[in-house]
């Protein structure tokens, strides 16, 4: 029936959607301008021999109980009954490009309401919300978004990742067997980014069809891209529950968080600038329209080593580098000397701070910053006096001893006397003081996460959400950072709430290349926490210039985290030069379109932003070992306007590109070099600019400028 058929459309693509007699997923792809509803009958599949004599489809639900064999969308039980759900259309309701589609199992007596947005940005969001409509508990074990993918949908590219070494793309073919993965670390975890990419073979940055998935949700979760033998394939995405953990009354209902999907018929490049639209247009929400304000943190610098003079000492310093914002990090509270007590004990430490932060906050305003500070209100030491006094706050299971993670544990936020003592103390700091910014930090992952003895991770992470909301209503001129460990809560759930991620406690520009490139294909770059960190790097004792790790932390929200205090005159001028050339550029960087550029070798890093007028661009040309050929080609400038002609410069380079030599391993430099050009945008693209030799670890930072 032509109404049962509903197309929702953007720019870029198409969801035509079949609402009855059951939800089914018939397109998703490239937009179609000349569609009509009857079109559909060209899609009505062959019954192949050898099982079952209908037609299976993947509805909505992934309903086993049509003969479907893949993993159901919804499974879960009452009392052993009403465990293989099919679900029928009762309700369809459109308004615009928002669908919400009613489906109902009378037997089972359950209901699923499945909503689907897509935004002009390109990005599909989507949440199936499971209603128990009968007596007695309804267990549920799973609940999915399911989205059908055509058959050349045949490689998934995901990250994988650890502390200091977050995002780290890999791929893997999608042939037979399916692609799980699970992330079980109790938040959003470093381990697994909760999302897929799913194309086809050998998809580029700037080439081949590529379905991409997010799942906005900050604790366990389990996606999966599956391929059964007809040939059939599907990604599907959920939180992951421990046992028992979600039981549904009659009336209840339980929601999946919501998915993020993507379609590019040209690469990983559109799929992330449509992500970073809706990002921009319906995530993020700045308390004020403003610069993103440079920061200095001083974790790397001091530690927890805090003596409010030298404190201000290094704000002084900070502020005469062209600071916007100072972060007093880890070890303000009492008793936190090192990190194995006092988390949870949110007074001010008196010996370290007699006078009170007032007067620190009162020189960090009067040099013109905003003040930020760190806490993790999560955790709890052993050693602590809240401990001593509520050792039954702890997360946990009764009976059993669960291991710390650097040195803490978690408290139970589902304990309405824990949250409210947060609340309490996180009011007091933030009401109390002169705050602009807090870093939000979280840094174990999660054992045993019990409640009453029941199972309790998602509600844990229900409170999380709810604590900041309350904070973010009481303080909306406060910004948060989600940190976790640098990495490890890095969702689009948590943004909602929050404007700032810090991407990794890893400050090595080199490695910092390949995180922030991973995380680039989700989030732009103004919510990327980038520090120019110190030379010998603490994460890996390895040293890069101030020129590498300058040009590196720029295409972030950038920051300086060391003492400025200690540093010698060159790094000092470092940090102020690209401090200028940050702020010169973070109107461009933080609003503009961002490409990775495709380049045949794989020592060689190229990304850009250009500006949405396509007036001006930055291109960034990094190489990250040595090359693999002696000459590094071209680069062929994507995104400018094809009818403009611009003028080429070099905002920075390494010095000895700077000085005019050739360098160890060129003996003379491309052509235009010698006299920057002007040249067609057209050529640009399709001809390009022959690249320079650059020697390992270093970059080369180029401008665009229409004329
Ligand atoms: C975590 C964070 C760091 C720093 C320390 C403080 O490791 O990622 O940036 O704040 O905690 O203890």
């Amino acid at each position: 029936m032509e109404s049962d058929i509903v197309h929702l459309t953007s720019d870029s693509t198409s969801l035509i959607v079949r609402c009855a007699p059951f939800a089914e997923i018939l397109y998703w792809g490239q937009r179609l301008n000349g569609y009509s509803a009857d079109d559909v009958i060209s899609l009505g599949r062959a019954v192949p021999n050898g099982r079952v004599d209908v037609d299976a489809p993947v509805n909505f639900s992934a309903d086993s109980g049509r003969g479907s064999f893949g993993t159901p969308g919804v499974e879960g039980h009452r009392d052993g009954l009403d465990w293989s759900p099919v679900f029928n259309t009762i309700d369809v309701i459109q308004q615009g490009n928002q669908l919400t589609i009613v489906t109902q199992d009378p037997h089972a007596g359950l209901q699923l309401r499945s909503e689907l947005r897509l935004d002009d940005s390109g990005v599909l969001q989507m949440r199936n919300a499971l209603t128990s409509q009968k007596a007695g508990k309804y267990q549920v074990t799973r609940l999915a978004v399911t989205l059908p993918l055509p058959e050349r949908a045949d490689e998934v590219m995901a990250f994988h990742g650890r502390w200091i070494k977050e995002f780290q793309p890999h791929r893997t073919r999608l042939e037979h067997g399916g692609v799980i993965q699970e992330n079980r670390r109790g938040k959003t975890s470093s381990e697994y980014f909760p999302a897929m990419m799913i194309g086809h073979h050998g998809f580029s940055e700037q080439q081949g069809e590529v379905w991409g998935m997010h799942l906005g949700w900050s604790g366990n979760h389990r996606l999966r891209a599956d391929i059964k033998t007809d040939g059939r394939r599907l990604m599907q995405a959920e939180a992951l529950y421990f046992p028992g953990e979600q039981m549904l009354e009659q009336g209840e209902t339980l929601e999946t968080p919501w998915l993020y999907a993507s379609y590019s018929a040209s690469g990983l490049n559109p799929m992330s600038q449509q992500f970073h639209r809706f990002v921009r247009d319906q995530i993020l929400r700045f308390p004020a329209e403003k610069p993103r304000p440079v920061h200095l943190n001083t974790w790397e610098g001091i530690y927890f080593d805090h003596d409010p003079d030298y404190i201000m000492q290094m704000a002084t310093e900070s502020a005469a580098l062209g600071v916007e914002r100072f972060i007093i990090d880890d070890g303000w509270f009492r008793g936190r000397a090192d990190d194995r007590a006092a988390l949870g004990d949110w007074y001010l430490d008196e010996k370290k701070y007699p006078h009170g932060l007032k007067p620190v906050i009162d020189h960090v305003k009067n040099l013109g910053m905003e003040f930020g500070i760190w806490v993790e209100p999560e955790m709890i030491n052993l050693d602590s006096d809240l401990y001593r006094q509520h050792p039954e706050w702890l997360l946990a299971l009764p009976g059993y001893q669960q291991p710390s993670g650097r040195h803490q544990f978690v408290l139970d936020l589902n304990n309405p006397q824990v949250f409210d003592y947060l609340l309490e103390r996180m009011s007091w700091l933030l009401g109390e003081h002169d705050v602009d910014y807090v870093k939000w930090d979280m840094n174990r992952e999660i054992v045993q996460p019990g409640h009453q003895g029941r199972a309790a991770l998602t509600m844990q992470t229900q409170q999380f959400y709810r604590l900041l909301d309350v904070l973010g209503e009481r303080f909306p001129q406060v910004e948060f950072e989600s940190c976790a460990s640098g990495g490890g809560r890095i969702d689009y759930e948590v943004l909602k709430r929050s404007h700032r991620f810090w991407a990794s406690d890893n400050n090595d520009a080199l490695e910092r290349q390949i995180i922030q490139r991973g995380m680039s294909y989700f989030f732009p770059p103004e919510v990327m926490g980038s520090h120019i960190g110190n030379k010998l790097c603490h994460a890996t004792s390895r040293q890069h210039s101030i020129e590498f790790r300058g040009l590196t932390a720029l295409f972030g929200h950038m920051g300086i985290e060391l003492d400025p205090v200690k540093e010698g005159e060159a790094e000092r001028a470092g940090f102020a030069r690209y401090t200028r050339l940050h702020q010169k550029l973070r109107g461009l960087l933080h609003s503009g379109t961002v490409y990775r550029v495709d380049h045949p070798d794989d020592t060689i890093l190229i990304n850009g932003v250009v500006s949405q007028n396509q007036d001006q661009a930055v291109f960034l040309v990094s190489q990250l070992a040595m090359p693999t050929w002696s000459l590094p080609g071209n680069l062929r400038v994507p995104g400018l306007d094809t009818q403009a002609r611009y003028r080429v410069s070099i905002l920075d380079a390494p010095q000895l590109l700077a000085n005019g030599q050739p360098g160890h391993t060129m003996r003379k430099q491309p052509d235009w070099m010698q006299q920057p050009p002007e040249l067609s945008a057209e050529w640009l693209e399709k001809a390009g600019l022959a690249l320079p030799v650059l020697d390992p670890e270093s970059a080369l930072l180029l401008h665009f400028e229409r004329v």
